[in-house]
């Protein structure tokens, strides 16, 4: 077993919100000055009876960085996933999600924290057309401010943030097609547009790529990297061609555990990563 460098990591406290809707109070002026982690999971453990399926796992998730898990199935990579969402709560340890302690909390109250779960496709309404959806999707995770709005203000709001969802996740023209009736990728892109909609600063993506051609998964890359502008993104996957273009930072984990974490070069250096995992590959 080998560890590569851990990801660097503010000091602590530093991890705070620099946008508004992070916090019910203003953010203090020293908190808006940092830069810190947005997402951060601390020595989090989920036993399923005498199975630990995440063991003792920590990572960090910063601004503008996409850090992908990987590793081999049962690795524990879903299970990390559903406990940095709330759809699970850990046996121990801890979640940070702009500046806040979130463990423990359901997953639509760490969704309005800022944290945007893709979903299976299942989540998609097929006889709707795109733009419903997403409307849909703007509507159903209103932060708590919205409540304040007038009724006209509000609903004016929801349709230019479904809107700016479908722009950014590239489906323009697509925008009054029937769900069921677009291809594969673009039902993919159509997830990831019902995530933005509800204006996530992270963005938490099990396996974008499952099940997509090549042309499909490659407008997909080019789609994330755009994101990566104004999200964080954890980001899931299996396919290592995508991950290693993608990944500003790696952690590998096998049965429950993390054994390596670092950069892309660190990663594809490591002996022990390359036994356990990536010598799979080939
Ligand atoms: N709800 C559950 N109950 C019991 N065992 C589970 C549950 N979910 C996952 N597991 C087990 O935890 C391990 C990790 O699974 P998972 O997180 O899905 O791995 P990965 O996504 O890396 O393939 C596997 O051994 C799996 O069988
Ligand atoms: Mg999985």
């Amino acid at each position: 077993m080998s560890e590569v460098q851990r990801v660097a990591g503010p000091p602590q406290g530093a991890d705070a919100p620099t946008r508004r809707e992070w916090g019910s109070a203003p953010p203090e002026a020293h908190e808006v000055a940092s830069v810190g982690a947005l997402l951060s999971a601390k020595n989090l453990t989920k036993r399923f009876g005498g199975l630990a399926a995440v063991n003792d796992v920590s990572l960090e998730l910063l601004r503008n960085h996409i850090h992908a898990v990987i590793g081999p199935n049962g690795a524990g990579k879903s299970t990390l996933t559903n406990l940095l969402s709330g759809d699970l709560p850990p046996t121990s340890g801890s979640v940070r999600l702009g500046g806040q302690d979130v463990t423990g909390w359901n997953p639509e109250k760490i969704s309005r924290q800022g944290l945007g779960r893709s979903y299976q496709k299942t989540n998609i309404f097929l006889p709707f057309t795109v733009w419903e959806n997403v409307r849909l999707a703007a509507q159903s995770r209103q932060p708590h401010a919205a409540r304040w709005l007038s009724r006209a203000t509000d609903f004016a709001a929801l349709n230019e943030r479904a809107a700016r969802a479908i722009a950014l996740a590239g489906l323009e023209n697509r925008k009054d097609a029937i769900a069921g009736t677009i291809s594969h990728g673009e039902q993919r892109q159509l997830e990831i547009a019902m995530t933005l909609a509800t204006e996530p600063q992270v963005l938490l993506l099990d396996e974008p790529l499952a099940g997509m051609g090549v042309a499909e998964a490659e407008r997909m890359v080019a789609l994330l990297l755009s994101l990566k502008k104004d999200h964080g993104i954890l980001l899931v996957e299996h396919d290592m061609d995508a991950v290693f273009t993608l990944a500003d930072r790696l952690t590998v984990m096998v049965d429950g555990k993390v054994i390596a974490s670092g950069t892309p070069a660190d990663i594809r250096a490591d002996a022990g990563v390359q036994a356990a995992y990536l010598g799979e590959e080939s």
